[in-house]
């Protein structure tokens, strides 16, 4: 019979790769099971010091033994039990199976997923900048688009089709705290034909046709900013959608940029009025 992993307060202590907690958590690195449970990893003190200022909270805290003695370890151990986690203090072998490969982590949480609502036309702030993503395929992308619409205070993101999973570990390492401070929605093509139709200020596409220098734009707000796929591009459809085209002009030979690259100077170019250095 296993023998039980010994506990200290709120904490658990757990040394064997068998273990059930451990093999859930190392489950969460398959999307259909992040799916099944609603849950997703962050890993690292500053980027759960992140969570913890957004309010939010851990089903589990995962730290190295004899890591969390003080300093923000030992803060952030204090938060995750006062919010009722489970908190499993775990040897270097079983904190291997579960940190990333490169630059591994001593500390790690486990957490609700948060989805939320469409945002509803009539009640949208004035200045509002909403960006969509159609069939994002790239996780790393898609986390470096969640950190850029961080900086530039972006009310969301809208994840349109089928898209890669912000809560893959790949997107939210690549997040670097951000998911836990941007508004994640996800709708179908059609819904987001209906939120365009309704919506009252500039729907901007950006597209390699597009006539419009995205610097020359004034751009509308409330403002609702749509980047294409990395293969496709913008689909004939959405681009339909949009109260204007424009374009980032580019003087090499290349055929594009990069999404998020591209993602990044459309957000700064849209909010450039409004971003400054206190
Ligand atoms: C890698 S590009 C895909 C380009 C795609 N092959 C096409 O023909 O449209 C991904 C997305 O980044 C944005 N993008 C990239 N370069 C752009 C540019 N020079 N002007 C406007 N948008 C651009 C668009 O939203 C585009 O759909």
């Amino acid at each position: 019979m296993a023998r039980p992993e010994p506990q200290r307060g709120g904490v658990r202590a757990i040394t064997s790769l068998q273990n059930e907690r451990v093999k859930l958590i190392r489950s969460l690195e398959m999307r259909k099971i992040r799916r099944e449970t609603g849950l997703f990893v962050a890993e690292g003190a500053s980027v759960l010091v992140t969570a913890r200022d957004a309010g939010w909270a851990p089903r589990m805290l995962v730290f190295l033994a004899g890591s969390a003695q003080a300093g923000v370890a030992r803060e952030l151990l204090t938060w995750a039990e006062a919010a009722g986690a489970e908190c499993l203090e775990v040897s270097p072998a079983v904190l291997a199976k579960l940190a990333a490969k490169d630059n591994p982590q001593t500390m790690l949480g486990v957490f609700e997923q948060r989805w939320a609502a469409e945002p509803a036309v009539e009640r949208l702030a004035p200045d509002a900048l909403w960006l969509a993503l159609e069939a994002i395929r790239d996780p790393g992308n898609l986390g470096t688009i969640i950190r850029t619409a961080d900086a530039v205070a972006a009310a969301g993101v809208i994840l349109v089709g089928t898209s890669c999973d912000p809560y893959s570990h790949e997107a939210v390492r690549a997040s670097m705290g951000s998911i836990f401070n941007v508004a994640l929605v996800r709708m179908s093509a059609e819904r987001f034909l209906a939120l365009a139709a309704a919506w009252k200020g500039d729907v901007v596409g950006t597209h390699l046709s597009g006539r419009e220098d995205f610097r020359a734009a004034r751009y509308r707000a409330p403002t609702l900013l749509a980047m294409g796929s990395e293969g496709p591009g913008l689909s004939a459809e959405l681009a339909a959608a949009c109260s204007r085209l424009v374009k980032i002009p580019m003087a090499g030979s290349l055929d594009s940029l990069n999404l998020a690259v591209a993602t990044a100077l459309m957000l700064y170019e849209i909010r450039k009025d409004r971003l400054g250095l206190a």
